[in-house]
């Protein structure tokens, strides 16, 4: 069963009306289906049923701690990138062990609480990194585990500001001086050499610069034996592209006329690195976050007010680009549909939100069901950099968090009020 659909041209989450979740918690509001998050998470074992492969949750996609308690059930581990990230995990639950750290600028501090919590590994982006960490380390009188982040130069084909793994992105060290740097990483003292890592970008659609990237780890795990550094695991990353549009389906919903972004399922992700991977002997990790929450969560919205000038259609609406940045920020579809409808009639519009800048936008240009003033919409696919993006820009109150379960509701981070803004 679909856990965002229609009955009766009413929305729903699993078992429970989001008009009524809109009614009773107040607009906007976040609302992630929590089996569909599990489900998210299963589907990314079923490319490699009888093998594993190590699946570390990328906390930046959406780190609320009833989101992270969920996947800690599920025997998830944590990919954090920053120190507050890091506290978010073990808050949530994820066991230290399965702890990775990535990032191109951590500081001092976050080494060390990284190496006092004995996380699993942090990989480094530096020489200068290392060195740090080697430091710390041997300050602390522990080894640090550590793997390397490789840039592989495989364009990854998504939008710019997501694409990390071309020469001119400042992530990982460049391919060209990847051997040296393991090799002067196994030199350095209170340093432990155990993984090699690279991400490539997000919202990847299509599976060629995985099997790109898969070959190139490989060969590059080959040429290490051969200078006697031996790893146990190859990190991939995460990216795994999503669907946005057409999620949710209704007869009135017209179909809008849009290139070709359909995803392949998360478990053909896998199923083309596995093969490729496995026989370096080493274990394959993941770092997903898209996958799992994206289209786990929505957005409720009220209609404040239609408008037209001259040349437009509005609707203004109570959510803005504080709540949801990824239209502003990425030109972002997000398929917007009715709680309830009502009319099958059609009309061009700009969804806007109250935020004091023109970029401030969910659609521009959209065909969608005409609405009218007091009317509650959905932002379909927003559980993934969603709220973790949100901001008190315009003075702006963030939203509530409710995780819905088959019919059972949990406030899962209560809406600010004006005191959180001082
Ligand atoms: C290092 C790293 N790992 C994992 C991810 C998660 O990517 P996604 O949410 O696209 O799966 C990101 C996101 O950019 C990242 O930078």
């Amino acid at each position: 069963m679909e856990h965002f659909r229609y009955e009766n041209n009413e929305l729903y989450c699993e078992e429970v009306s989001l008009a009524e979740l809109a009614e009773e918690f107040g607009t906007p509001l976040y609302v992630y289906s929590k089996n569909r998050i599990i489900d998210s998470y299963r589907s990314l074992q079923e490319g490699s049923p009888g093998k594993s492969v190590n699946i570390c949750y990328a906390l930046k996609a959406n780190a609320n701690v009833g989101i992270l308690k969920v996947l800690v059930a599920e025997g998830s581990g944590a990919d954090v990138a920053s120190g507050g990230e890091l506290s978010l995990a073990l808050r949530g639950g994820f066991s230290p062990s399965k702890i990775v750290f990535t990032g191109v600028g951590k500081r001092e501090d976050e080494i060390a609480f990284a190496l006092k919590e004995k996380i699993y590994c942090l990989y480094a982006e530096s020489l200068q990194e290392l060195q740090l960490i080697s430091r710390i380390a041997h300050a602390l009188g522990i080894t640090a585990r550590v793997g390397l982040r490789v840039n592989p130069h495989v364009d990854a084909e998504s939008h710019p500001y997501i694409t990390t793994g071309l020469n001119h992105h400042k992530f990982g060290i460049e391919s060209g001086k990847i051997i040296e740097a393991f090799q002067y990483a196994a030199s350095l003292p209170s340093l432990e050499v155990v993984g090699l890592h690279t991400h490539i970008g997000s919202q990847i659609l299509k599976l060629e610069p995985y099997r790109a990237t898969a070959r190139y780890l490989a060969s590059l795990v080959e040429q290490l034996r051969e200078t006697q550094i031996r790893i146990s695991h190859v990190d991939v990353g995460g990216g795994f592209g999503v669907p946005y549009d057409h999620v949710v389906h209704h007869e009135g919903l017209g179909r809008e006329d849009r290139p070709n972004n359909s995803a392949p399922a998360a478990s053909e992700f896998i199923a083309t690195l596995l093969p490729i991977l496995e026989p370096s002997g080493c274990t394959v990790w993941i770092e997903p976050g898209r996958s799992i929450v994206a289209n786990a969560g929505v957005l409720l919205t009220r209609v404040l007010y239609t408008k037209e000038n001259r040349k437009k259609k509005f609707v203004v609406v109570d959510a803005g680009m504080n709540d949801l940045i990824r239209p502003t920020l990425y030109d972002a579809y997000h398929q917007i549909v009715p709680l309830k409808i009502d009319t099958y009639e059609q009309e061009i519009v700009d969804v806007v939100g109250p935020v004091c800048e023109t970029g401030d936008f969910l659609a521009r240009d959209r065909s969608m069901l005409k609405t009218k003033q007091n009317d509650l919409l959905a932002v379909m696919s927003t559980g993934a950099y969603g709220f973790v993006s949100s901001s008190n820009y315009n003075g702006r109150l963030r939203p509530a968090e409710i995780m819905v379960s088959h019919d059972k509701v949990r406030v899962i981070r209560q809406r600010e009020t004006f005191e959180d803004l001082i």
